[in-house]
């Protein structure tokens, strides 16, 4: 039996379907200032609440991690919409040794079992569900993390009409920095920030853009970049926030790049053609210019 009284949580499970324990260690790598699961010692944990990810590797390599982090008896709760992988997770506890309960609430699949003191399979999952270097796209990458197997057209499209741009500037939402790579391309930039809310996108990022003039930094946009008098912002602005389409994700980046920028600062931003962030750029910046429109895609140059 285990004598570890900590616990653990990852994500944000609704209240009503499942509470952490008050004073848990929070792990979601989508939570700027979060532990890293991946770093915990072996059976350090009494349990764990997991909000499971949608991608299957993903949640394969999180319910290994978190199973690796028990100690033998610990108790793991996990759950997830059933459309969202919730539906798979009693079948995935059991490949790893689990016995498992299942109950259904609100459209979520809810598992609760023990850590078993015999584990099958955690060592493979981890494998493949780790950070790895992608002969394809030539970059560092981590299953879960934004475009992690594919470069994404909008930004493949953005990289190809990107000018070489000048002094400080940023990178918002930088991912695994795929756009950083084209921005530093440039030797007039004396310095690129690279913001992402994700902590394993920005370690592939670290990993991949090796320059003096880079640095990252874990944070949520939304709260505000903390950088002020840019000379320019590049983004492909996520407009997706838990699976469903969330606009006020990429207006609040717009907000957020009118704020950081100086006066003749540029902001070049790529967008799917149907989003409405014309009308959002025009009332913050003093000129705006649909650059490109190709591929379902169009890119804004905006002057502040
Ligand atoms: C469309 S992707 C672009 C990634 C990368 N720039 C590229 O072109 O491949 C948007 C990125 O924004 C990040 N993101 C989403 N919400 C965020 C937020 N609130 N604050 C900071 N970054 C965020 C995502 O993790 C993702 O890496």
């Amino acid at each position: 039996m285990h004598t570890t009284t900590r616990s653990g949580v990852y994500g944000t499970p609704p209240a009503e379907l499942a509470e952490a324990p008050g004073g848990a260690t929070q792990f979601s790598p989508l939570i700027p200032g979060a532990a890293k699961l991946e770093e915990q010692p072996e059976g350090s944990f009494s349990d764990l609440l997991v909000l499971a990810p949608p991608g299957t590797v993903e949640r394969r390599y999180t319910i290994a991690l978190a199973l690796r982090a028990l100690a033998p008896g610990g108790a793991l709760t996990i759950l997830a919409p059933k459309d969202k992988g919730g539906s798979r997770i009693a079948k995935e506890l059991k490949t790893f040794g689990c016995t498992v309960s299942e109950t259904s609430r609100r459209h979520y699949r809810i598992c609760t079992c023990e850590r078993p003191s015999l584990l099958t399979g955690v060592d493979e999952a981890l494998a493949e569900g780790g950070p790895r270097f992608d002969d394809g796209l030539g970059l560092w990458t981590w299953p879960g993390v934004f475009s992690w197997n594919r470069l994404d057209p909008g930004s493949v499209l953005l990289e190809q009409n990107l000018p070489p741009l000048k002094g400080r500037g940023a990178d918002f939402g930088c991912g695994i920095g795929v756009l950083a790579r084209t921005i530093l391309a440039s030797s007039t930039v004396e310095h690129l920030a690279m913001l992402d809310i994700d902590r394993r996108a920005l370690e592939m990022a670290a990993r991949n853009i090796v320059d003096p003039r880079a640095e990252t930094r874990w944070a949520d946009i939304r709260s505000g970049s903390g950088l002020t008098g840019l000379n320019f912002v590049v983004m492909n602005p996520p407009f997706h926030d838990g699976g469903a389409e969330d606009q006020s994700l990429g207006q609040s980046f717009i907000r957020r790049a009118a704020e950081s920028l100086r006066p003749g600062g540029v902001l070049w931003l790529v967008a799917n053609r149907h989003l409405p962030y014309e009308g959002v750029l025009k009332p913050m910046f003093r000129r705006v210019t649909l650059k490109v429109e190709a591929g379902g895609y169009k890119i804004y140059e905006a002057m502040k």
